[in-house]
């Protein structure tokens, strides 16, 4: 099978990674792709992802990032009859806009934050009335983990609203909760259901969950994060009905569902909705999967997703990001990046990495995400720092806490 990838991340990177490894796989491409894709599959440089997918006639397209999907990548296929795992545009809405999310888990009875949706900072300052302190603040658009503040005082309430409408999209005000969050990520082919491993990520910059939200700092996989009772709570509450409410308006969820959760003492809540998967989540859902996953990937893309399975090794996965200096404000790039071939027992998978005359440089906010298992998660954990040491790039930083919260179930 002929196989494209979207994108260029971390995520687009693990993806190749584990569908190199299938013997499904024929020809395996990446549009655009990025240093470490390429030692994986062709990059393709362009945009024009349908010309790609047609100039390869790939059998099956894998879409990683949001922006395509909330553009529209998935209808344009459909229409010419080219295979791919996505959302519709439509559907896509569930994660781009932040309002639609929020009144379609209130007609679908899901579990959420209560909220107020405003459109101006005068009705934003009024609604602030009605929630207390801390209280959550959301821009409605696209924005890469970053349009989310959480304020703990009237001041900074007003200082998020100024910030976030700047641009004048809608906000959505949101109840604070407490308890930890969890990412429950699970393919559709718009009737049926196949869920991933739970996986947790890092979302703030600083270690102890301190300083500004970030697209994600390091995640971990592994088993324990939820037990079966959870699980199965969080099938019958959010997925299931998310999937079924989809359908039943007309508008199939097929692809990835990801489920942002708090998991609180009242059950799991949803933080948000993303219609792709996870990143840094994929890094280490991929490395933890066990079997072929181009079986699945196909059978969601032509409804035949009730006869897939899949497995997982028992041992936990850790993944650790290298950002670049100043992220997640604006980065400095072009920094060499050192010391990858000094790495023997972790796989390092390329985000916002670039070639400048053959040398390995920065090139985005989150450079790399250094990724290993072991027989427990302190070995895992263990294992991917030890792996971090000997990387280096100017201003480098990363939390040094990743996968810790998980030790207490072990
Ligand atoms: P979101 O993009 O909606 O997932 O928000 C980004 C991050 O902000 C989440 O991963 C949480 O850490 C935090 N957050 C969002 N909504 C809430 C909420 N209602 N209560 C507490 N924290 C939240
Ligand atoms: N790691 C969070 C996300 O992919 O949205």
């Amino acid at each position: 099978m002929k196989i494209l990838v979207i994108g260029s991340g971390g995520r687009e990177h693990a993806l190749c990674w584990k569908l190199a490894q299938s013997p499904k796989t024929s020809a395996l491409y990446a549009a655009p792709g990025n240093p470490g894709i390429a030692q994986a599959a062709t990059c393709l440089a362009t945009a024009d992802y349908l010309a790609a997918a047609e100039s390869i006639d790939a059998d099956l397209t894998v879409v990683g990032p949001e922006a395509p999907l909330a553009a529209g990548i998935v209808d344009q296929f459909r229409a010419k009859g080219r295979p791919i795992v996505g959302p519709t545009q439509a559907a896509a809405r569930l994660e781009s806009s932040k309002v639609f999310a929020k009144e379609f888990m209130l007609r679908a009875g899901i579990p959420t934050a209560r909220f107020a949706a405003v459109n101006t900072p005068e009705e934003a300052r009024a609604a602030l009335q009605e929630f207390d302190f801390p209280v959550v603040l959301k821009a409605d658009g696209l924005a890469a983990g970053k349009g989310v503040i959480v304020a703990n005082t009237a001041a900074e309430a007003e200082q998020a609203v100024t910030q976030l409408m700047a641009a004048g999209s809608k906000l959505v005000l949101e109840e604070f909760l407490a308890g930890e969050e969890v990412s429950f990520i699970v393919l559709s082919d718009g009737v049926n259901v196949l869920a991933l491993e739970p996986t947790q990520d890092h979302k703030t910059v600083h270690d102890g969950d301190t300083g500004p939200n970030t697209g994600g700092m390091g995640a971990y996989c592994d088993g324990r994060i939820l037990d079966h009772f959870q699980q199965s709570e969080i099938l019958a509450q959010v997925i299931h009905p998310a999937i079924q409410h989809m359908r039943a308006e007309g508008q199939p969820f097929t692809g990835f569902l990801y489920a942002g959760l708090m998991m609180t003492p009242r059950g799991p809540k949803v933080l948000e909705f993303n219609a792709r998967l996870g990143d840094p989540e994929t890094q280490v859902l991929m490395h933890r999967m066990q079997s072929d996953f181009v079986e699945a990937l196909f059978a969601a893309a032509h409804g035949t997703l009730d006869e897939s399975d899949l497995t997982w090794r028992p041992e936990p996965s850790v993944c650790v990001v290298l950002a670049a200096a100043g992220y997640p404000g604006s980065v400095r790039t072009g920094d060499a990046v050192r010391g990858l071939d000094r790495i023997t027992g972790a796989t390092v998978f390329h985000a916002g990495t670039r070639l400048d005359n053959n040398v390995l440089v920065t090139s985005g906010g989150r450079v790399l995400g250094v990724t290993a298992r072991g027989e427990t998660l302190a070995s895992a954990i263990e294992n991917t720092y030890r792996e971090v040491a000997p990387i280096s790039f100017a201003g480098m930083h990363y939390r040094t806490d990743i996968g810790r919260k998980g030790l207490k179930r072990w």
